[in-house]
């Protein structure tokens, strides 16, 4: 294991303004394209993180970004578990209940959105339980009526936040990488862009 010298970007360190990201366009560049091949080779690896967050990467300007914790990895290509955190997990999982590699797009997706200072940490949103977002695709006569409360509460509370996503990606600025975020941040499965089509294009870019 490598042991990195640097703050993850949930510390603060990283923060100003109210939970804003402090550091600068340069940085959220590098981040992108770091974290992009990562999961590239992740996903050659067929294996899915499943948490990807501000809290799980370290980053340091002279060293780059590095994905950490893989207490919620599991091999690809679907993924059922909800141990993630809730604010980056995809429309998908909303649906239909499993995310997948697609999803550790959306995932960085949202990261980014942070990164270009578009919101502040999502954490100091009002979060949700994931796996409650289950319940809502399972028999409802097969409930007890709180599990059935707890479920269509967060799905409520997700629904809401998604609208969230969609407002901040319809307003993303003209720049490189807000360009690329608005390919991350696509609702649709068939036509969110994919690891290897990510880094290709970002490599494109610059
Ligand atoms: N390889 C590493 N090099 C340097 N620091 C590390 C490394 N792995 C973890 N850390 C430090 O330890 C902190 C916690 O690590 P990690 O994310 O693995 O566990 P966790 O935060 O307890 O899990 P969760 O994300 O589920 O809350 C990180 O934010 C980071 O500061
Ligand atoms: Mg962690």
């Amino acid at each position: 294991m490598w042991i990195v010298c640097s703050h993850d970007l949930s510390y603060k360190a990283w923060l100003e303004n109210g939970h804003h990201f402090k550091g600068d366009y340069e940085d959220a560049e590098k981040m992108l394209c770091d974290i992009a091949k990562a999961l590239r080779y992740l996903q050659g690896q067929r294996v899915l993180h499943n948490d990807i967050k501000p809290s799980n990467i370290l980053y340091r300007r002279e060293t780059g970004a590095k994905l950490i914790d893989f207490g919620c990895a599991q091999h690809g290509p679907k993924t059922r578990s909800g141990r993630g955190s809730p604010w980056y997990t995809p429309p998908e999982y909303l649906a239909h209940g499993y995310g997948g590699f697609p999803a550790e797009i959306w995932g960085l997706g949202i990261v980014m959105i942070f990164l270009l200072k578009l919101m502040p940490l999502p954490e100091f949103s009002q979060g949700w339980i994931t796996e409650d977002i289950k319940l809502n695709h399972k028999d409802k006569t097969e409930l007890k009526d709180i599990e059935h409360k707890k479920g269509v509460k967060a799905k409520q509370a997700m629904g809401a936040w998604l609208t969230t996503v969609r407002r901040v990606r319809s307003m993303l600025p003209k720049n490189a990488v807000a360009e690329t975020v608005y390919k991350m941040l696509d609702g649709y499965l068939d036509t969110r862009v994919q690891a290897q089509e990510l880094v290709t294009h970002i490599n494109n870019q610059g």
